[in-house]
C-alpha cells in the first residue's frame, strides 16, 4: 500500500489531504460565472500564477487571508475550517485535477480556466527536488528512480501527458486561457496583461507594474507567504529546499543524462503524436 497517494478513477491523490468521498462531490461542484480556476500539472508554475491572480483580485476581497493558499485553495484538497463552497465571489481556486474529473460547470463554460503548461522535462526535474523537501511525497533519490514513474504516469495527479492532452484538446469547450511557464519567464509583463484581460480586469499600468514586480522570482522567493514558508515542519523540510527553487527554463539540461533524455524523447514522441502543441524546451 502506497503511504503517500491513493488511486481514484485512474488518477492518484495525496493521502490524508483528500478522500474518494470528497472527490466524488467535485463533478457536481457548482460553478459560478465569476469563479476563476488555475489548472496545472504539479510543478508547472502554480504558486507563481496564484500569486499573480491573488494580487489582481486583492481589492475584491475584504477577508483577512493569511496566505495565497487560503485565498486560492486547491479545490481537490480538504482543509479543516476552510470552506471552499460558501465563500464570497469572486472565488479563486487552484487545481491539479485532470480534465475528466473537473467540475462539470467548467465544461459548460461557466467560470474561467487558466491552464499553465510547462515543458515536462523541467517539470520532472522540479518535482525531483520537490520530493526531497515535501515530506508528504515519496523521496526520489535520483532521476532514475523517478524517470519511469514519470513517463508512465505513476505520479501524484497522474501523467503529465494525460493531464496536458486532456485540458488542451478540450480547451475550446471551456472558457480557457492557455499559457506556458516558458512564456511567463520570457515576458512576465505580457503574461500579466494577458491574464488581466482574460479575467476581465481593467488594471492601470501602475497596478500591472506592481503585480509584475511582486511576482518576479526574486521577490517571491523573499516573500514567505508567496514561498509557502508557513507550511508546518511535518509537511516540508525547509533545510532541503523551498517552493521557489531555480525558476529557469531548460534546467533539465543540467540534470538528465544523454540516455535519460533519449528515453524521455522516445516516450514523448509516442504519447504526444498528433497533439499540435508547441513545447518550449529551453
Ligand atoms: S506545485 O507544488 O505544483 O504547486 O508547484 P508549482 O508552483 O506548480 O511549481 C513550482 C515551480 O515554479 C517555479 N516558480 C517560479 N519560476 C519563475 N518565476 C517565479 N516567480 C516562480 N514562482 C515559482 C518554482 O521555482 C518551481 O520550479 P523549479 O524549476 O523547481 O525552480
Amino acid at each position: 500500500d502506497d503511504p503517500y497517494m491513493f488511486p481514484y478513477k485512474g488518477c492518484n491523490f495525496p493521502k490524508n489531504a483528500t478522500s474518494p468521498e470528497y472527490l466524488d462531490t467535485l463533478e457536481d461542484f457548482e460553478i459560478r460565472d465569476s469563479d476563476v480556476f488555475l489548472v496545472t500539472y504539479p510543478k508547472s508554475g502554480t504558486v507563481w500564477t496564484q500569486q499573480i491572480l491573488t494580487l489582481m483580485f486583492a481589492n475584491d476581497y475584504s477577508g483577512d487571508y493569511q496566505s495565497n493558499f487560503e485565498r486560492m485553495p486547491w479545490i481537490e484538497i480538504q482543509v479543516p475550517d476552510l470552506d471552499v463552497v460558501n465563500r464570497p465571489s469572486p472565488r479563486l481556486f487552484a487545481s491539479h485535477l485532470p480534465y475528466y474529473l473537473a467540475p462539470r460547470g467548467l465544461k459548460e463554460k461557466k467560470g474561467k480556466v487558466i491552464y499553465v503548461l510547462r515543458n515536462p522535462k523541467d517539470t520532472m526535474v522540479s518535482y525531483f527536488h520537490f520530493s526531497r523537501m515535501m515530506l508528504k511525497l515519496e523521496t526520489m533519490n535520483n532521476i532514475d528512480d523517478l524517470l519511469e514513474k514519470y513517463l508512465s504516469g505513476d505520479m501524484i495527479y497522474g501523467s503529465w501527458f494525460e493531464h496536458v492532452k486532456g485540458w488542451f484538446t478540450h480547451k475550446d469547450q471551456l472558457n480557457c486561457l492557455f499559457l506556458s511557464y516558458e512564456e511567463m519567464v520570457k515576458d512576465l509583463h505580457s503574461a500579466v496583461v494577458k491574464i488581466s484581460k482574460f479575467i476581465g480586469k481593467d488594471l492601470d499600468d501602475a497596478t500591472i507594474d506592481m503585480i509584475v514586480e511582486k511576482s518576479t522570482f526574486k521577490n517571491m522567493k523573499n516573500d514567505p507567504k508567496a514561498n509557502y514558508e508557513f507550511l508546518p515542519d511535518d509537511v516540508t523540510d525547509k533545510k532541503q529546499g523551498h517552493f521557489l527553487r531555480k525558476g529557469k527554463v531548460g534546467d533539465w539540461k543540467n540534470t538528465l543524462t544523454v540516455a535519460q533524455n533519449e528515453r524521455f524523447n522516445e516516450v514523448f514522441q509516442t504519447k504526444m503524436e498528433n497533439v499540435p502543441l508547441e513545447i518550449i524546451w529551453e
